[in-house]
Order: C-alpha cells, then sequence, then structure tokens
C-alpha cells in the first residue's frame, strides 16, 4: 500500500502496525519502539537477525530522558549540537525500552531525524519509532519510496517522501565513560564529531569487545549482482557492464554509465550512492556493476565503507 497521509501512518504505528518512512538519510520501517510485538514485526518483514539491534527515532528531547539513564550532562549538550541530524548515539537505556529493541543489549541508539515528515510522524504516533533501514536484511538500503516498495511490499503502509537528501545511513557514536566510538561512519565526519567532544572526551576507533552492531560486518547492504570497485578506470569491459562514475569523463564503451557527481563532489556521491546501485540492479540488460572508489577522507569515509560492504562478497575475499 503507498498513499500520503502522515495521521493514517501514525495511527497504523499508534495501533502496533509497521510504516516505512522517510528520512533524511535513508527510508526507515518503524514500529512504536515501547510495543515489543510491533517491533517483532520489524524483524519478521525484513527477516533480519534478533542479535541486530534497531535505532530509536524521537522527535523531542524530552524523549532522551525517558529512554536512557546515567547520562552525563556534557553528552545531552554534545547530542543537542547534532539533532536533529544524520547522528545516532548509543547511550544507557532505561527500563521502558524492551529487550528486542536493543536485543538484550543495556544500551539503545537514539536518533533525531532531521525531516519534517519523520518528525510529524514521530509527533502524531505519540511514541517513539523503533527504525531500521527499510530493506531486506544485507540488501541494499533504500533512498526512494520506490526502493522500499521493491523490497518490502507488505509493509502496512509506505509514507512518500520523494528521495533521500543524504542518501547513506547515520554515524553512529556510542560512549564508554570519555571516550566516543565511532561505530559506523556517516555523513558527519571523525573531525567534526571530534571538533564538538566535550572537555575531557576523546574519539577513538571502533573496538569490537561485546558491541553487537551487524551494520559493521564485511557484507552488507549488497546488490544482487556483482559489484567491482576499481580506482583506475579500466581500459574495456565485459558485454552488459554498468559503470558508475562520481565526475564527468568521457564514458567508455558499457552498456550503461550512472555519474553520481559531475565534479566528485561527495556530498553528491554520498545521496545518489544507493539509488545508482538500485538502478543497475533494476536494469535487466545489466549483469554487473563497476563502481569508481573514492579517497578516504573525510566523508569518503562513509562513502567507501558502504560501496567496500557492497562488494564484499564479490571481492574474492
Ligand atoms: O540513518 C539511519 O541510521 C537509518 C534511518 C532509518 O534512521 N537507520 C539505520 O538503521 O541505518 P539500521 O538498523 O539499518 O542500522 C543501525 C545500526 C545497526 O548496525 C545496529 O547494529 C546498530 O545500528 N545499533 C543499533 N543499536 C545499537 C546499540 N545499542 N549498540 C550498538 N549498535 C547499535
Ligand atoms: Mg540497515
Amino acid at each position: 500500500m503507498q498513499t500520503n497521509s502522515i495521521q493514517k501512518a501514525a495511527h497504523i504505528i499508534a495501533g502496533g502496525g509497521v510504516v516505512a518512512f522517510p528520512t533524511e538519510t535513508v527510508y526507515g520501517l518503524g514500529a512504536n519502539a515501547l510495543n515489543p510485538v510491533a517491533v517483532a514485526r520489524i524483524f519478521e518483514l525484513k527477516e533480519r537477525p534478533s542479535f541486530d539491534p534497531l535505532i530509536v527515532h524521537i522527535d523531542t528531547f524530552d524523549w532522551f530522558a525517558k529512554l536512557t539513564k546515567n547520562i552525563p550532562p556534557e553528552i545531552i549538550r554534545f547530542a543537542k549540537h547534532f539533532m536533529p541530524g544524520p547522528l545516532t548515539i548509543v547511550l544507557e537505556k532505561s527500563e521502558i525500552v524492551p529487550h528486542i529493541v536493543t536485543s538484550g543489549l543495556n544500551t539503545v541508539g537514539i536518533r533525531m531525524p532531521n525531516n519534517a515528515i519523520a518528525q510529524e510522524l514521530i509527533r502524531l504516533s505519540g511514541c517513539p519509532i523503533a527504525a531500521p533501514s527499510a530493506n531486506k536484511f544485507g540488501q541494499l538500503s533504500p533512498s526512494s519510496a520506490a526502493h522500499v516498495r521493491k523490497q518490502l511490499p507488505d509493509a502496512d503502509y509506505i509514507l512518500d517522501g520523494g528521495s533521500t537528501q543524504v542518501g547513506i545511513e547515520s554515524t553512529i557514536v556510542a560512549f564508554h565513560g570519555k571516550e566516543c566510538i565511532l561505530l559506523r561512519p556517516g555523513i558527519i565526519t571523525p573531525e567534526e564529531i571530534a571538533l564538538h567532544l566535550p572537555e575531557g572526551y576523546t574519539l577513538v576507533a571502533k573496538k569490537t569487545e561485546s558491541i553487537v552492531a551487524p551494520g559493521l560486518l564485511q557484507s552488507h547492504y549488497s546488490p544482487k549482482k556483482p559489484l567491482f570497485i576499481f580506482e583506475k578506470l579500466p581500459k574495456s569491459f565485459p558485454a552488459k557492464s554498468g559503470l558508475i562514475v562520481h565526475q564527468a569523463i568521457e564514458a567508455p564503451k558499457v552498456e550503461r554509465c550512472i555519474f553520481t557527481s559531475q565534479t566528485e563532489n561527495y556530498t553528491e556521491v554520498a545521496a545518489h550512492l544507493f539509488s545508482s546501485l538500485h538502478a543497475m540492479e533494476d536494469d535487466k540488460n545489466i549483469e554487473q556493476i563497476y563502481i569508481q572508489a573514492v579517497a578516504e577522507s573525510g566523508l569518503g569515509v562513509a562513502i567507501m565503507d558502504r560501496m567496500k560492504k557492497a562488494a564484499f562478497q564479490y571481492s574474492g575475499q
């Protein structure tokens, strides 16, 4: 089903249903975060393993106090600097957050999306919304309602908010004492995070220990066709190849060429990354996809993270 009433969607969420909705990053598949049965349907529809915790989406800071506990005031100030926006912060959870949401962890990922439809949906639903990206587990993330319909036609409702602006999932950080751990790179770069950390805090690279974050698995976000990353443009391509590049070049002889940007503008590349992969996945004339690498600094870190995971199963490793 696909229509566009936020009221209707909110009514479905409040009644225990599952709704796909836009955020500024990618589309989410949401249910009332405080209703474990509703949340269970997300796992079922997505075919997602139950060890993979969900992010809880909020519209006001009041929810912070209700959903988390023992949070130092300076971390709340840090959160307020970036929220609403594409940052998820993993914090100690309060008792009202059901275990199914956090896969049994004592922490919960909190995010306030910077998207008017998402905010209105949370407000009208009257509850925080637990939502993973609205794709089948392991497949490409959705940056449009059409991408959601392709993978999750059984959602109770799909709110269409057009193409998402950022295009890749939120940056995720967790706090352990005075350490801020980057769990998933995103459009908010490590440099920006480090700049706004409270005094005495340091940004550290991800540790493995007991944190469960399957978004960090090596293989994820994969198209259903072989995907190869290249740094130097190959001289020739096999028949039925799709090529994705990030700057204006004279397209070589390929079945189809998609430009995510004309000028290697990484904000544009991120915004069009998943949609270009979806387009190649859907194109019956394409049998394999070649995508140009980007430099791994700034936003390029998050873009390469998604590309490598998408290509991992085809990389011969
Ligand atoms: O931009 C986004 O973050 C999108 C939109 C819909 O908000 N959501 C999203 O959710 O990407 P998902 O479920 O596809 O990815 C969330 C990642 C997962 O890898 C999960 O393991 C991790 O966040 N995560 C969630 N709660 C966590 C927790 N308490 N501790 C560690 N990792 C957590
Ligand atoms: Mg996801």
